[in-house]
């Protein structure tokens, strides 16, 4: 398994390029199951969990066209199952669940199961597509679901969740009759996948607000669209202009997505100026803060552990608090490896800021937790060797490249 090596102490400077959005890319290319024909979708990012995403689609039927916009064309769909050995690589395989119901009546979806940051429950995806006049039965493991057309329903979520409003929203394009989303995810992925499904001729609006409408229609046509930026790899990468002390311009961004994390970091310190498709974040004096995460538009939980890192070597203390998983802290016991001073009371962790971290061999556990101690490497004093480094690669393009274009001392090493 590769490993990334990082000796610390350079303050980042220069420009990187944001690419496409993970976790807008993947409901994209699953809503390509709701037509026939070709789509073709720019600015897909070149990630593991997309490779994942393309090989399940793949065994469906699903056929691609590689190119500088990538064709994904669902005419001649050969199966209806998702199997456990895919999707429990890449929780976010049941985002095929709607989009093929919906298209071909029937859909057997294996758990997710859980993952290191939490149970991560599909409760919600399921029953909406029982109150939609789904029959779903749970058996072996799998999701076993039948609709000869779904009927549109008044669907209320207990929770905001992000693939559950995309599930369910794909699923109600081709339903009979209006679907109503309520206490629906906000997050702009959501919105990216709504203006996609409408380009195919679905009938959506309120997308970006608490409540989806989507009226049914019979069918959909191929589309082309593109993926907006990843606001998260784009955080990270300003979160680490700060934690080195550095100064980093992310470009072919959208600032607009960002406003919770602007305004979290001005008030550790940064300097942040919005330009059109860029942010520019310079590093200050570091102030601790205290961060609780949200659903989007509050402070994104994918964004937690890096600003962790940041605190960790704060002047103060600083409680971070996380409301969106349960299980979110991995990365606190290797920040500790690396001389942070943190300590986890509940679903906070109190982390009181030391002047230097240390650099050590630690492991990635989850793709953000990864993510975090990069960060801290590029802080510490030393030498860091972050092994696991799939975790990293399921989230980041070629992260090592952009961050040493930047003037880290960073590399990975084949293993
Ligand atoms: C999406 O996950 C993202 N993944 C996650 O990014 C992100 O952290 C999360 O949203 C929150 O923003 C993708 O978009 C592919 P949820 P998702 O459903 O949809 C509970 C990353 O690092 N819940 O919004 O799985 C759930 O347990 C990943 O890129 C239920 O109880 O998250 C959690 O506590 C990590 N029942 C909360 O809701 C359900 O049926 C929010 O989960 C669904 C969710």
């Amino acid at each position: 398994m590769d490993k990334i090596v990082i000796e610390g102490g350079t303050p980042l400077r220069g420009e990187v390029h944001n690419s496409g959005a993970k976790n807008a890319a993947l409901p994209i290319l699953t809503a390509s199951l709701l037509t026939s024909g070709c789509n073709f979708f720019r600015r897909v990012p070149d990630l593991v969990d997309i490779r994942t995403i393309k090989k399940l689609l793949g065994g469906l039927g699903v056929r691609f066209v590689e190119g500088e916009a990538l064709g994904v064309d669902a005419t001649d769909l050969t199966g209806i199952e998702a199997s456990y050995d895919l999707v429990r690589t890449m929780r976010a395989s049941i985002l095929v669940l709607g989009p093929l119901l919906a298209r071909t009546g029937e859909a057997r979806v294996s758990l997710p199961g859980g993952c290191a940051i939490g149970a991560r429950p599909v409760n919600l995806h399921i029953r909406a597509l029982q109150e939609m006049g789904a029959e779903v039965n749970l058996k072996d493991g799998y999701i076993e679901a039948k609709a000869a057309r779904l009927k549109g329903a008044t669907i209320y979520f207990d929770l905001p969740t992000v693939t559950g409003t995309e599930n369910i929203m794909m699923a109600a394009c081709l339903a009979d009759g209006t679907t109503l989303l309520k206490n629906a995810a906000r997050e702009p992925e959501v919105s990216n996948l709504a203006e996609v499904l409408r380009g195919m001729g679905a009938r959506i609006t309120g997308d970006g607000t608490d409540v989806i409408r989507i009226d049914g229609c019979p069918s959909l046509h191929p589309t082309e669209g593109e993926i907006i930026p990843d606001r998260i790899e784009a955080g990270t990468f300003m979160i680490a202009a700060g934690i080195t002390g550095g100064d980093v311009t992310v470009v072919d961004a959208d600032p607009g997505h960002h406003d919770a994390l602007i305004a979290k970091l001005r008030d550790a310190g940064m300097t942040i100026e919005i330009r059109d498709k860029a942010i520019r974040a310079a590093g200050g004096r570091i102030v601790s803060v205290d961060v609780k995460t949200l659903p989007y538009p509050g402070f994104p939980t994918d964004l937690q552990a890096q600003m962790m890192a940041m605190m960790a070597v704060g002047p103060g203390l600083s409680v971070i608090t996380e409301t969106v998983f349960e299980n979110r802290f991995m990365h606190v016991g290797e920040l500790i490896r690396m001389g942070a001073d943190i300590v986890i009371q509940g679903n906070s962790a109190v982390v009181r800021g030391v002047p230097r971290l240390r650099g050590a061999p630690v492991m990635a556990t989850d793709l953000r937790a990864s993510a975090c101690l990069i960060l801290a490497g590029l802080a510490a004093e030393g030498k860091t060797v972050l092994s696991r480094v799939y975790h990293l690669d399921r989230g980041y393009e070629k992260i090592e490249k952009k961050f040493a274009a930047l003037g880290a001392r960073m590399e990975r090493v084949k293993g």
